[in-house]
């Protein structure tokens, strides 16, 4: 009995996954890390983030403290979820971050909306240069000790 709820719940999963809305079929053209390092600094994110090896820039801060990208992480980040990031930053707020001075009132992120602005081209490309920038760090395994019956 149980071995068949379980089942179904990840059928029932696995069936939400593939609606219109899931990811399956993204894909995005090669882009260039040099010219998506350039989209990074000329669209001023540096103004709210800060990013290991890229000089923090003078530019006006917007945030009580700014958000920090790429470093370590225990899960890949994916094409799919940097985009998400930059052209519908609500959709999921970065963890620790669903808190005042990071999103409105109505719960919307004070990330700056680019859409209007950036080119596709360059959003390839600085998804390109941004996700490198994540390191996976390894998975710490509970080393058991030896069972000796
Ligand atoms: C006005 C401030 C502001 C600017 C400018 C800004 N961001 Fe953000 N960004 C935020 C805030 C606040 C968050 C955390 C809340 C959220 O998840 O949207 C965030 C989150 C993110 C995340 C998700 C981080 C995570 O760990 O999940 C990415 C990726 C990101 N920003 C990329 C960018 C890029 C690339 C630019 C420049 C094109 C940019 N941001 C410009 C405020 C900003």
């Amino acid at each position: 009995m149980k071995v068949i709820l379980i089942l179904l719940t990840a059928l029932a999963l696995i069936a939400c996954s593939e609606g219109p809305e899931s990811p399956r079929g993204f894909s995005l053209p090669e882009g260039n890390v040099e010219a998506g390092k350039a989209v990074f600094i000329s669209y001023q994110c540096l103004s709210c983030h800060t990013l290991q090896g890229v000089a923090d820039s003078n530019a006006e801060q917007h945030l009580p403290k700014k958000v920090p990208l790429g470093g370590d992480v225990t899960k890949i980040k994916t094409y799919g979820e940097l985009v998400s990031s930059i052209i519908n930053p609500s959709h999921k707020i970065a963890p620790g971050f669903k808190r005042e001075g990071y999103i409105d009132d109505d719960g919307q992120s004070l990330m700056r909306n680019y859409n209007d602005v950036m080119t596709v081209n360059e959003l390839v490309d600085l998804v390109a240069f941004l996700q490198p920038q994540y390191n996976l760090k390894p998975f710490n395994r509970t080393n058991y000790p030896k069972y000796f019956p």
